[in-house]
């Protein structure tokens, strides 16, 4: 990207891949569930709080560090779980994942990625870097014991089982352009299936289809203990809303929480993450850790979560523009970009390490 334009922050990079992909692409991405009020209030929700610097604090050095169960992260980020990356970049997921083992910041694979689960984790060993994997729990539930044990053997660190979408949100332009993958594209780690690829009748999602046919919408929390019994992985649930339903996740030993709407593409109208996060954090108390995700992208977003108790972040579609636009290089950038404005905002508000970033940061108070 030396002599072209290159984006000054994230929003630009949106801006910039919408012309790097298709419709029917930068649509699926860039959509929310029906009225996309939750995918605009992850954004307003942000706006709403205000932050309460502190001066006269010598901020010359800054650590970003941190750790996520017991794992270095260089700054308090992750890239969440995205299906079919190579939609965006022909390297897709192996470039994502390169861009977030290289900087220090982890990476969750999607059950849905468009390159293999081993291939992935290839990258993440390399660097030494935090991956997890994320499940769907399909009806066959072979497949699902034995996407679980391959994780595990390829060494991710943590299985993520994604809560908030026992059947797909209505995502009204994926049906509109009657989705589905082109020929070529396929997930790479499910073959036995080719649902993503048949025509659908006009006016129908693919992958609404794929899920209404494939997943298993009757998962309860008493099937956690399978799931923890097919390997040792440590379980983390991502789409958790409710204090309630925090502390559940405590007591059937899950490990880490990600409270997230799933970027407002399943229940429009729930709650912006970041407002359920105070209340989760109270009620889990320490005995777990807390991420966030949903309208994270600007430093001073990071700053934010972490003031209201999240451990780390996760950053979803922004990740999927860098990669649109140029591939790995793109992502990096999209990480260093936050970095960098996370450093900015850390010494304007007298913090140095991640630790000083406390809940007095921040108010609600206009
Ligand atoms: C997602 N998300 C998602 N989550 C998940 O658990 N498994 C998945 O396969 C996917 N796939 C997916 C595809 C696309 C295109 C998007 C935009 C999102 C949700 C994702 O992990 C995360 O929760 C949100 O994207 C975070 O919100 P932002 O950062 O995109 O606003
Ligand atoms: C999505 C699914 C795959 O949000 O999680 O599109």
């Amino acid at each position: 990207m030396a002599d072209v334009y290159r984006p000054i922050n994230l929003f630009e990079y949106e801006q910039l891949a919408s012309s790097h992909l298709s419709k029917m692409a930068f649509d699926y991405y860039c959509s929310g569930a029906w009225d996309e009020i939750t995918l605009r209030d992850n954004r307003a929700a942000f706006e709403r709080i205000k932050l309460r610097p502190r001066m006269l604090v010598d901020v010359s050095d800054r650590n970003l560090s941190t750790s996520i169960l017991g794992q270095h992260l260089q700054l308090p980020l992750l890239v969440a779980p995205m299906a079919f990356q190579c939609l965006a970049h022909p390297e897709g997921e192996l470039a994502t994942a390169l861009a977030a083992a290289t900087a220090g910041v982890g990476m969750v694979l999607s059950t849905m990625a468009t390159k293999s689960l081993e291939e992935v984790a290839a990258v993440g060993y390399k660097h030494n870097a935090l991956q997890w994997f994320q499940l769907y729990i399909h009806k066959d539930r072979g497949l699902t014991q034995n996407l679980v044990e391959r994780a595990y053997a390829a060494g991710y660190q943590a299985l993520c089982l994604t809560v908030d979408a026992p059947i797909l949100g209505r995502r009204e332009r994926d049906a509109r352009n009657t989705f589905t993958l082109p020929t070529g594209l396929q997930l790479a780690n499910i073959t036995n299936i080719s649902g993503l690829n048949i025509p659908q009748e006009q006016g129908e999602s693919g992958l609404f289809t794929y899920f209404a046919e494939q997943l298993n919408p009757s998962v309860t929390w008493a099937d956690l203990e399978w799931l923890q019994s097919l390997s040792p992985l440590p379980l983390v649930l991502k789409g958790i809303l409710r204090s309630d339903d925090a502390v559940r996740a405590v007591e059937h030993g899950a490990k880490a929480i990600v409270v997230s709407n799933h970027g407002g593409r399943q229940l429009d109208g729930a709650i912006a993450s970041l407002d359920a996060l105070a209340e989760i954090v109270a009620a889990v108390d320490g005995q777990i850790e807390v991420l966030v995700d949903g309208g994270i992208r600007r430093g001073t977003d990071i700053l934010k979560a972490l003031a209201l108790g999240a451990k780390a972040v996760l950053i979803g579609r922004p990740a999927l523009w860098g990669l649109a636009v140029a591939g790995q290089i793109g992502v990096s950038q999209i990480i260093s970009l936050l970095e960098d404005e996370l450093s900015v905002a850390m010494a304007l508000s007298g913090c140095t390490s991640i630790k000083d970033i406390d809940p007095s940061l921040v108010t609600f108070k206009h």
